[in-house]
């Protein structure tokens, strides 16, 4: 059988030293794809990571264990429910559905730079989160997002409390204090969305927002039974602010510490609507250099930067036999700094993202969102909050991080690649 080569002094235990330093030791000297431990491999560069994400049957993805339909005694929706839920809720989060609602995520997004207390280190991370949770909230369920919004800021702190990093793995069955703790906020959101369900569904005015897009006969599957609508909705709340707040956290910071950069956001921003409720995708697709900016940033600090998948059956990655029952972890945060497939791949360079002419181009490979079957989903929502936001902010303020020779932050990477504990200052732009 031919494995994946070893990395000398790796193991669990480098790895939980310095994740991220461990995983470009494996890339640079064992190449596409290594072995962490015995039946653990991390596929390390952009044609392993594509193919593991694009062979889902050989590379399964486990369901997401944070938010599980909530146990009924009747009427939990079936396999096929589930699947046309899925497929509603895609409906609402296509590019062409957010283009649409350009006009509602921008003046949320200037409201959070109007808001940004100035000539202070402000802890940024919080804030940002709490902006776009108005943001994403307000997409999903518009005019009841404010009914909702304090039951989704529990649901990401039942989320958090799950995450955190523990000694112990307690198998799924056990009623932990954390999974006590959770069901509680997903039982606490479903029962304040109920009501609003059956509102909209008894008027007949289903809205233009996510739940109305939910809540349509389709010509394929008629009406969507009302637990296959409440079952989908508290991962997805919670997912329109969550990664995104990560990457926000990131994309301040570039701003902070590229202020040319900045200078260029700034200027494209000066060109938005001064009301901002009149901007549209035209506007957001004029942000050209806002926007390659914030790919630059989400190609170096991918916020998913280590996707799960277990081997289904002994299968071949990159010419190497992985046994059925094998953990693949795909790293799109070395497959990003893969000098092959970007120049200089270290360095920030929002300018490779556009040709010469300025127009977007395609620097190779960018995983940030995943691909094939289990691409993310609120892509689309994602690149409009973020490119709003940081048009906004750069539009107000120049950013700078407390001085000292230590940054003020550290760099998780259990769940996922942030900037905890993150100060910024802003000072209004003359
Ligand atoms: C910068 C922001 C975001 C980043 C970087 C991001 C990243 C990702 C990645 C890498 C995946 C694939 C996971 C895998 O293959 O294991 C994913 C999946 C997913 N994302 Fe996002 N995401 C972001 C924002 C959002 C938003 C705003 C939403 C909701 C509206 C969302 C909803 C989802 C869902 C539902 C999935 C699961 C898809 C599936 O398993 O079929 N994400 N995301």
């Amino acid at each position: 059988m031919n494995e994946p080569p070893q990395l000398s002094d790796g193991g669990f235990a480098a790895w939980s030293r310095d994740r991220l330093a461990l995983a470009r030791r494996g890339a640079d000297e064992c190449g596409d794809v290594w072995q962490l431990e015995p039946g653990v491999y991390v596929a390390a560069t952009a044609g392993p990571c594509e193919d593991v994400l694009h062979r889902a049957q050989d590379f399964l993805k486990a369901p997401s264990p944070l938010f599980p339909p909530l146990k009924r005694s009747s009427g939990a929706p079936t396999l096929e429910e589930r699947a046309h839920a899925h497929a509603a809720r895609m409906r609402g989060l296509r590019a062409h559905a957010v283009a649409g609602r350009i006009g509602e995520i921008a003046p949320r997004a200037a409201r959070f730079a109007d808001q940004w207390p100035t000539g202070q280190d402000v802890e940024i991370l919080p804030q940002v989160r709490h902006a776009l949770a108005e943001i994403g909230v307000h997409y999903l369920f518009s005019e009841d997002a404010p009914t909702l919004l304090p039951f989704a800021a529990q649901l990401f702190l039942a989320r958090e409390v799950l995450v955190r990093p523990s000694r112990w793995v307690w198998p799924g069955w056990i009623p932990t204090p954390a999974r006590r703790f959770r069901t509680r906020q997903q039982v606490a959101f479903t029962n304040a969305l109920r009501p609003i369900v059956r509102r909209r569904r008894s008027s007949g005015r289903l809205g233009d927002d996510l739940l109305g897009e939910m809540l349509r006969p389709s010509s394929h599957y008629g009406l969507l039974p009302e637990e296959a609508v409440l079952d989908t909705l508290p991962g997805i709340t919670v997912a329109t602010f969550e990664t995104p707040s990560r990457a926000a956290g990131w994309i301040l910071l570039h701003l902070a510490r590229y202020p040319r950069a900045a200078d260029r956001v700034a200027a494209e921003a000066a060109l938005l609507p001064a009301d901002p409720a009149e901007t549209t995708s035209t506007h957001l697709d004029s942000l050209r250099y806002t926007r390659a900016l914030v790919n630059e940033v989400l190609r170096l600090h991918p916020p998913s930067w280590l996707l799960t998948r277990r081997a289904t059956r002994r299968t071949q990655l990159a010419g190497y036999t992985i046994d059925a029952g094998s953990t693949v972890l795909v790293c799109p945060y070395t497959a990003h700094r893969d000098a092959r497939e970007h120049s200089e791949p270290d360095r920030f360079q929002p300018e490779r993202w556009l040709d010469d002419a300025g127009s977007p181009a395609k620097p190779g490979v960018f995983l940030s969102f995943g691909t094939g079957p289990h691409a993310c989903e609120g892509a689309a929502l994602a690149m409009a909050m973020l490119t709003l936001l940081t048009a906004h902010t750069a539009r107000c303020y120049d950013l700078s991080e407390p001085p000292g020779p230590e940054p003020g932050f550290q760099v998780a990477t259990f769940e996922g690649l942030a900037t905890v504990g993150l100060h910024l200052r802003a000072t209004s732009r003359s």
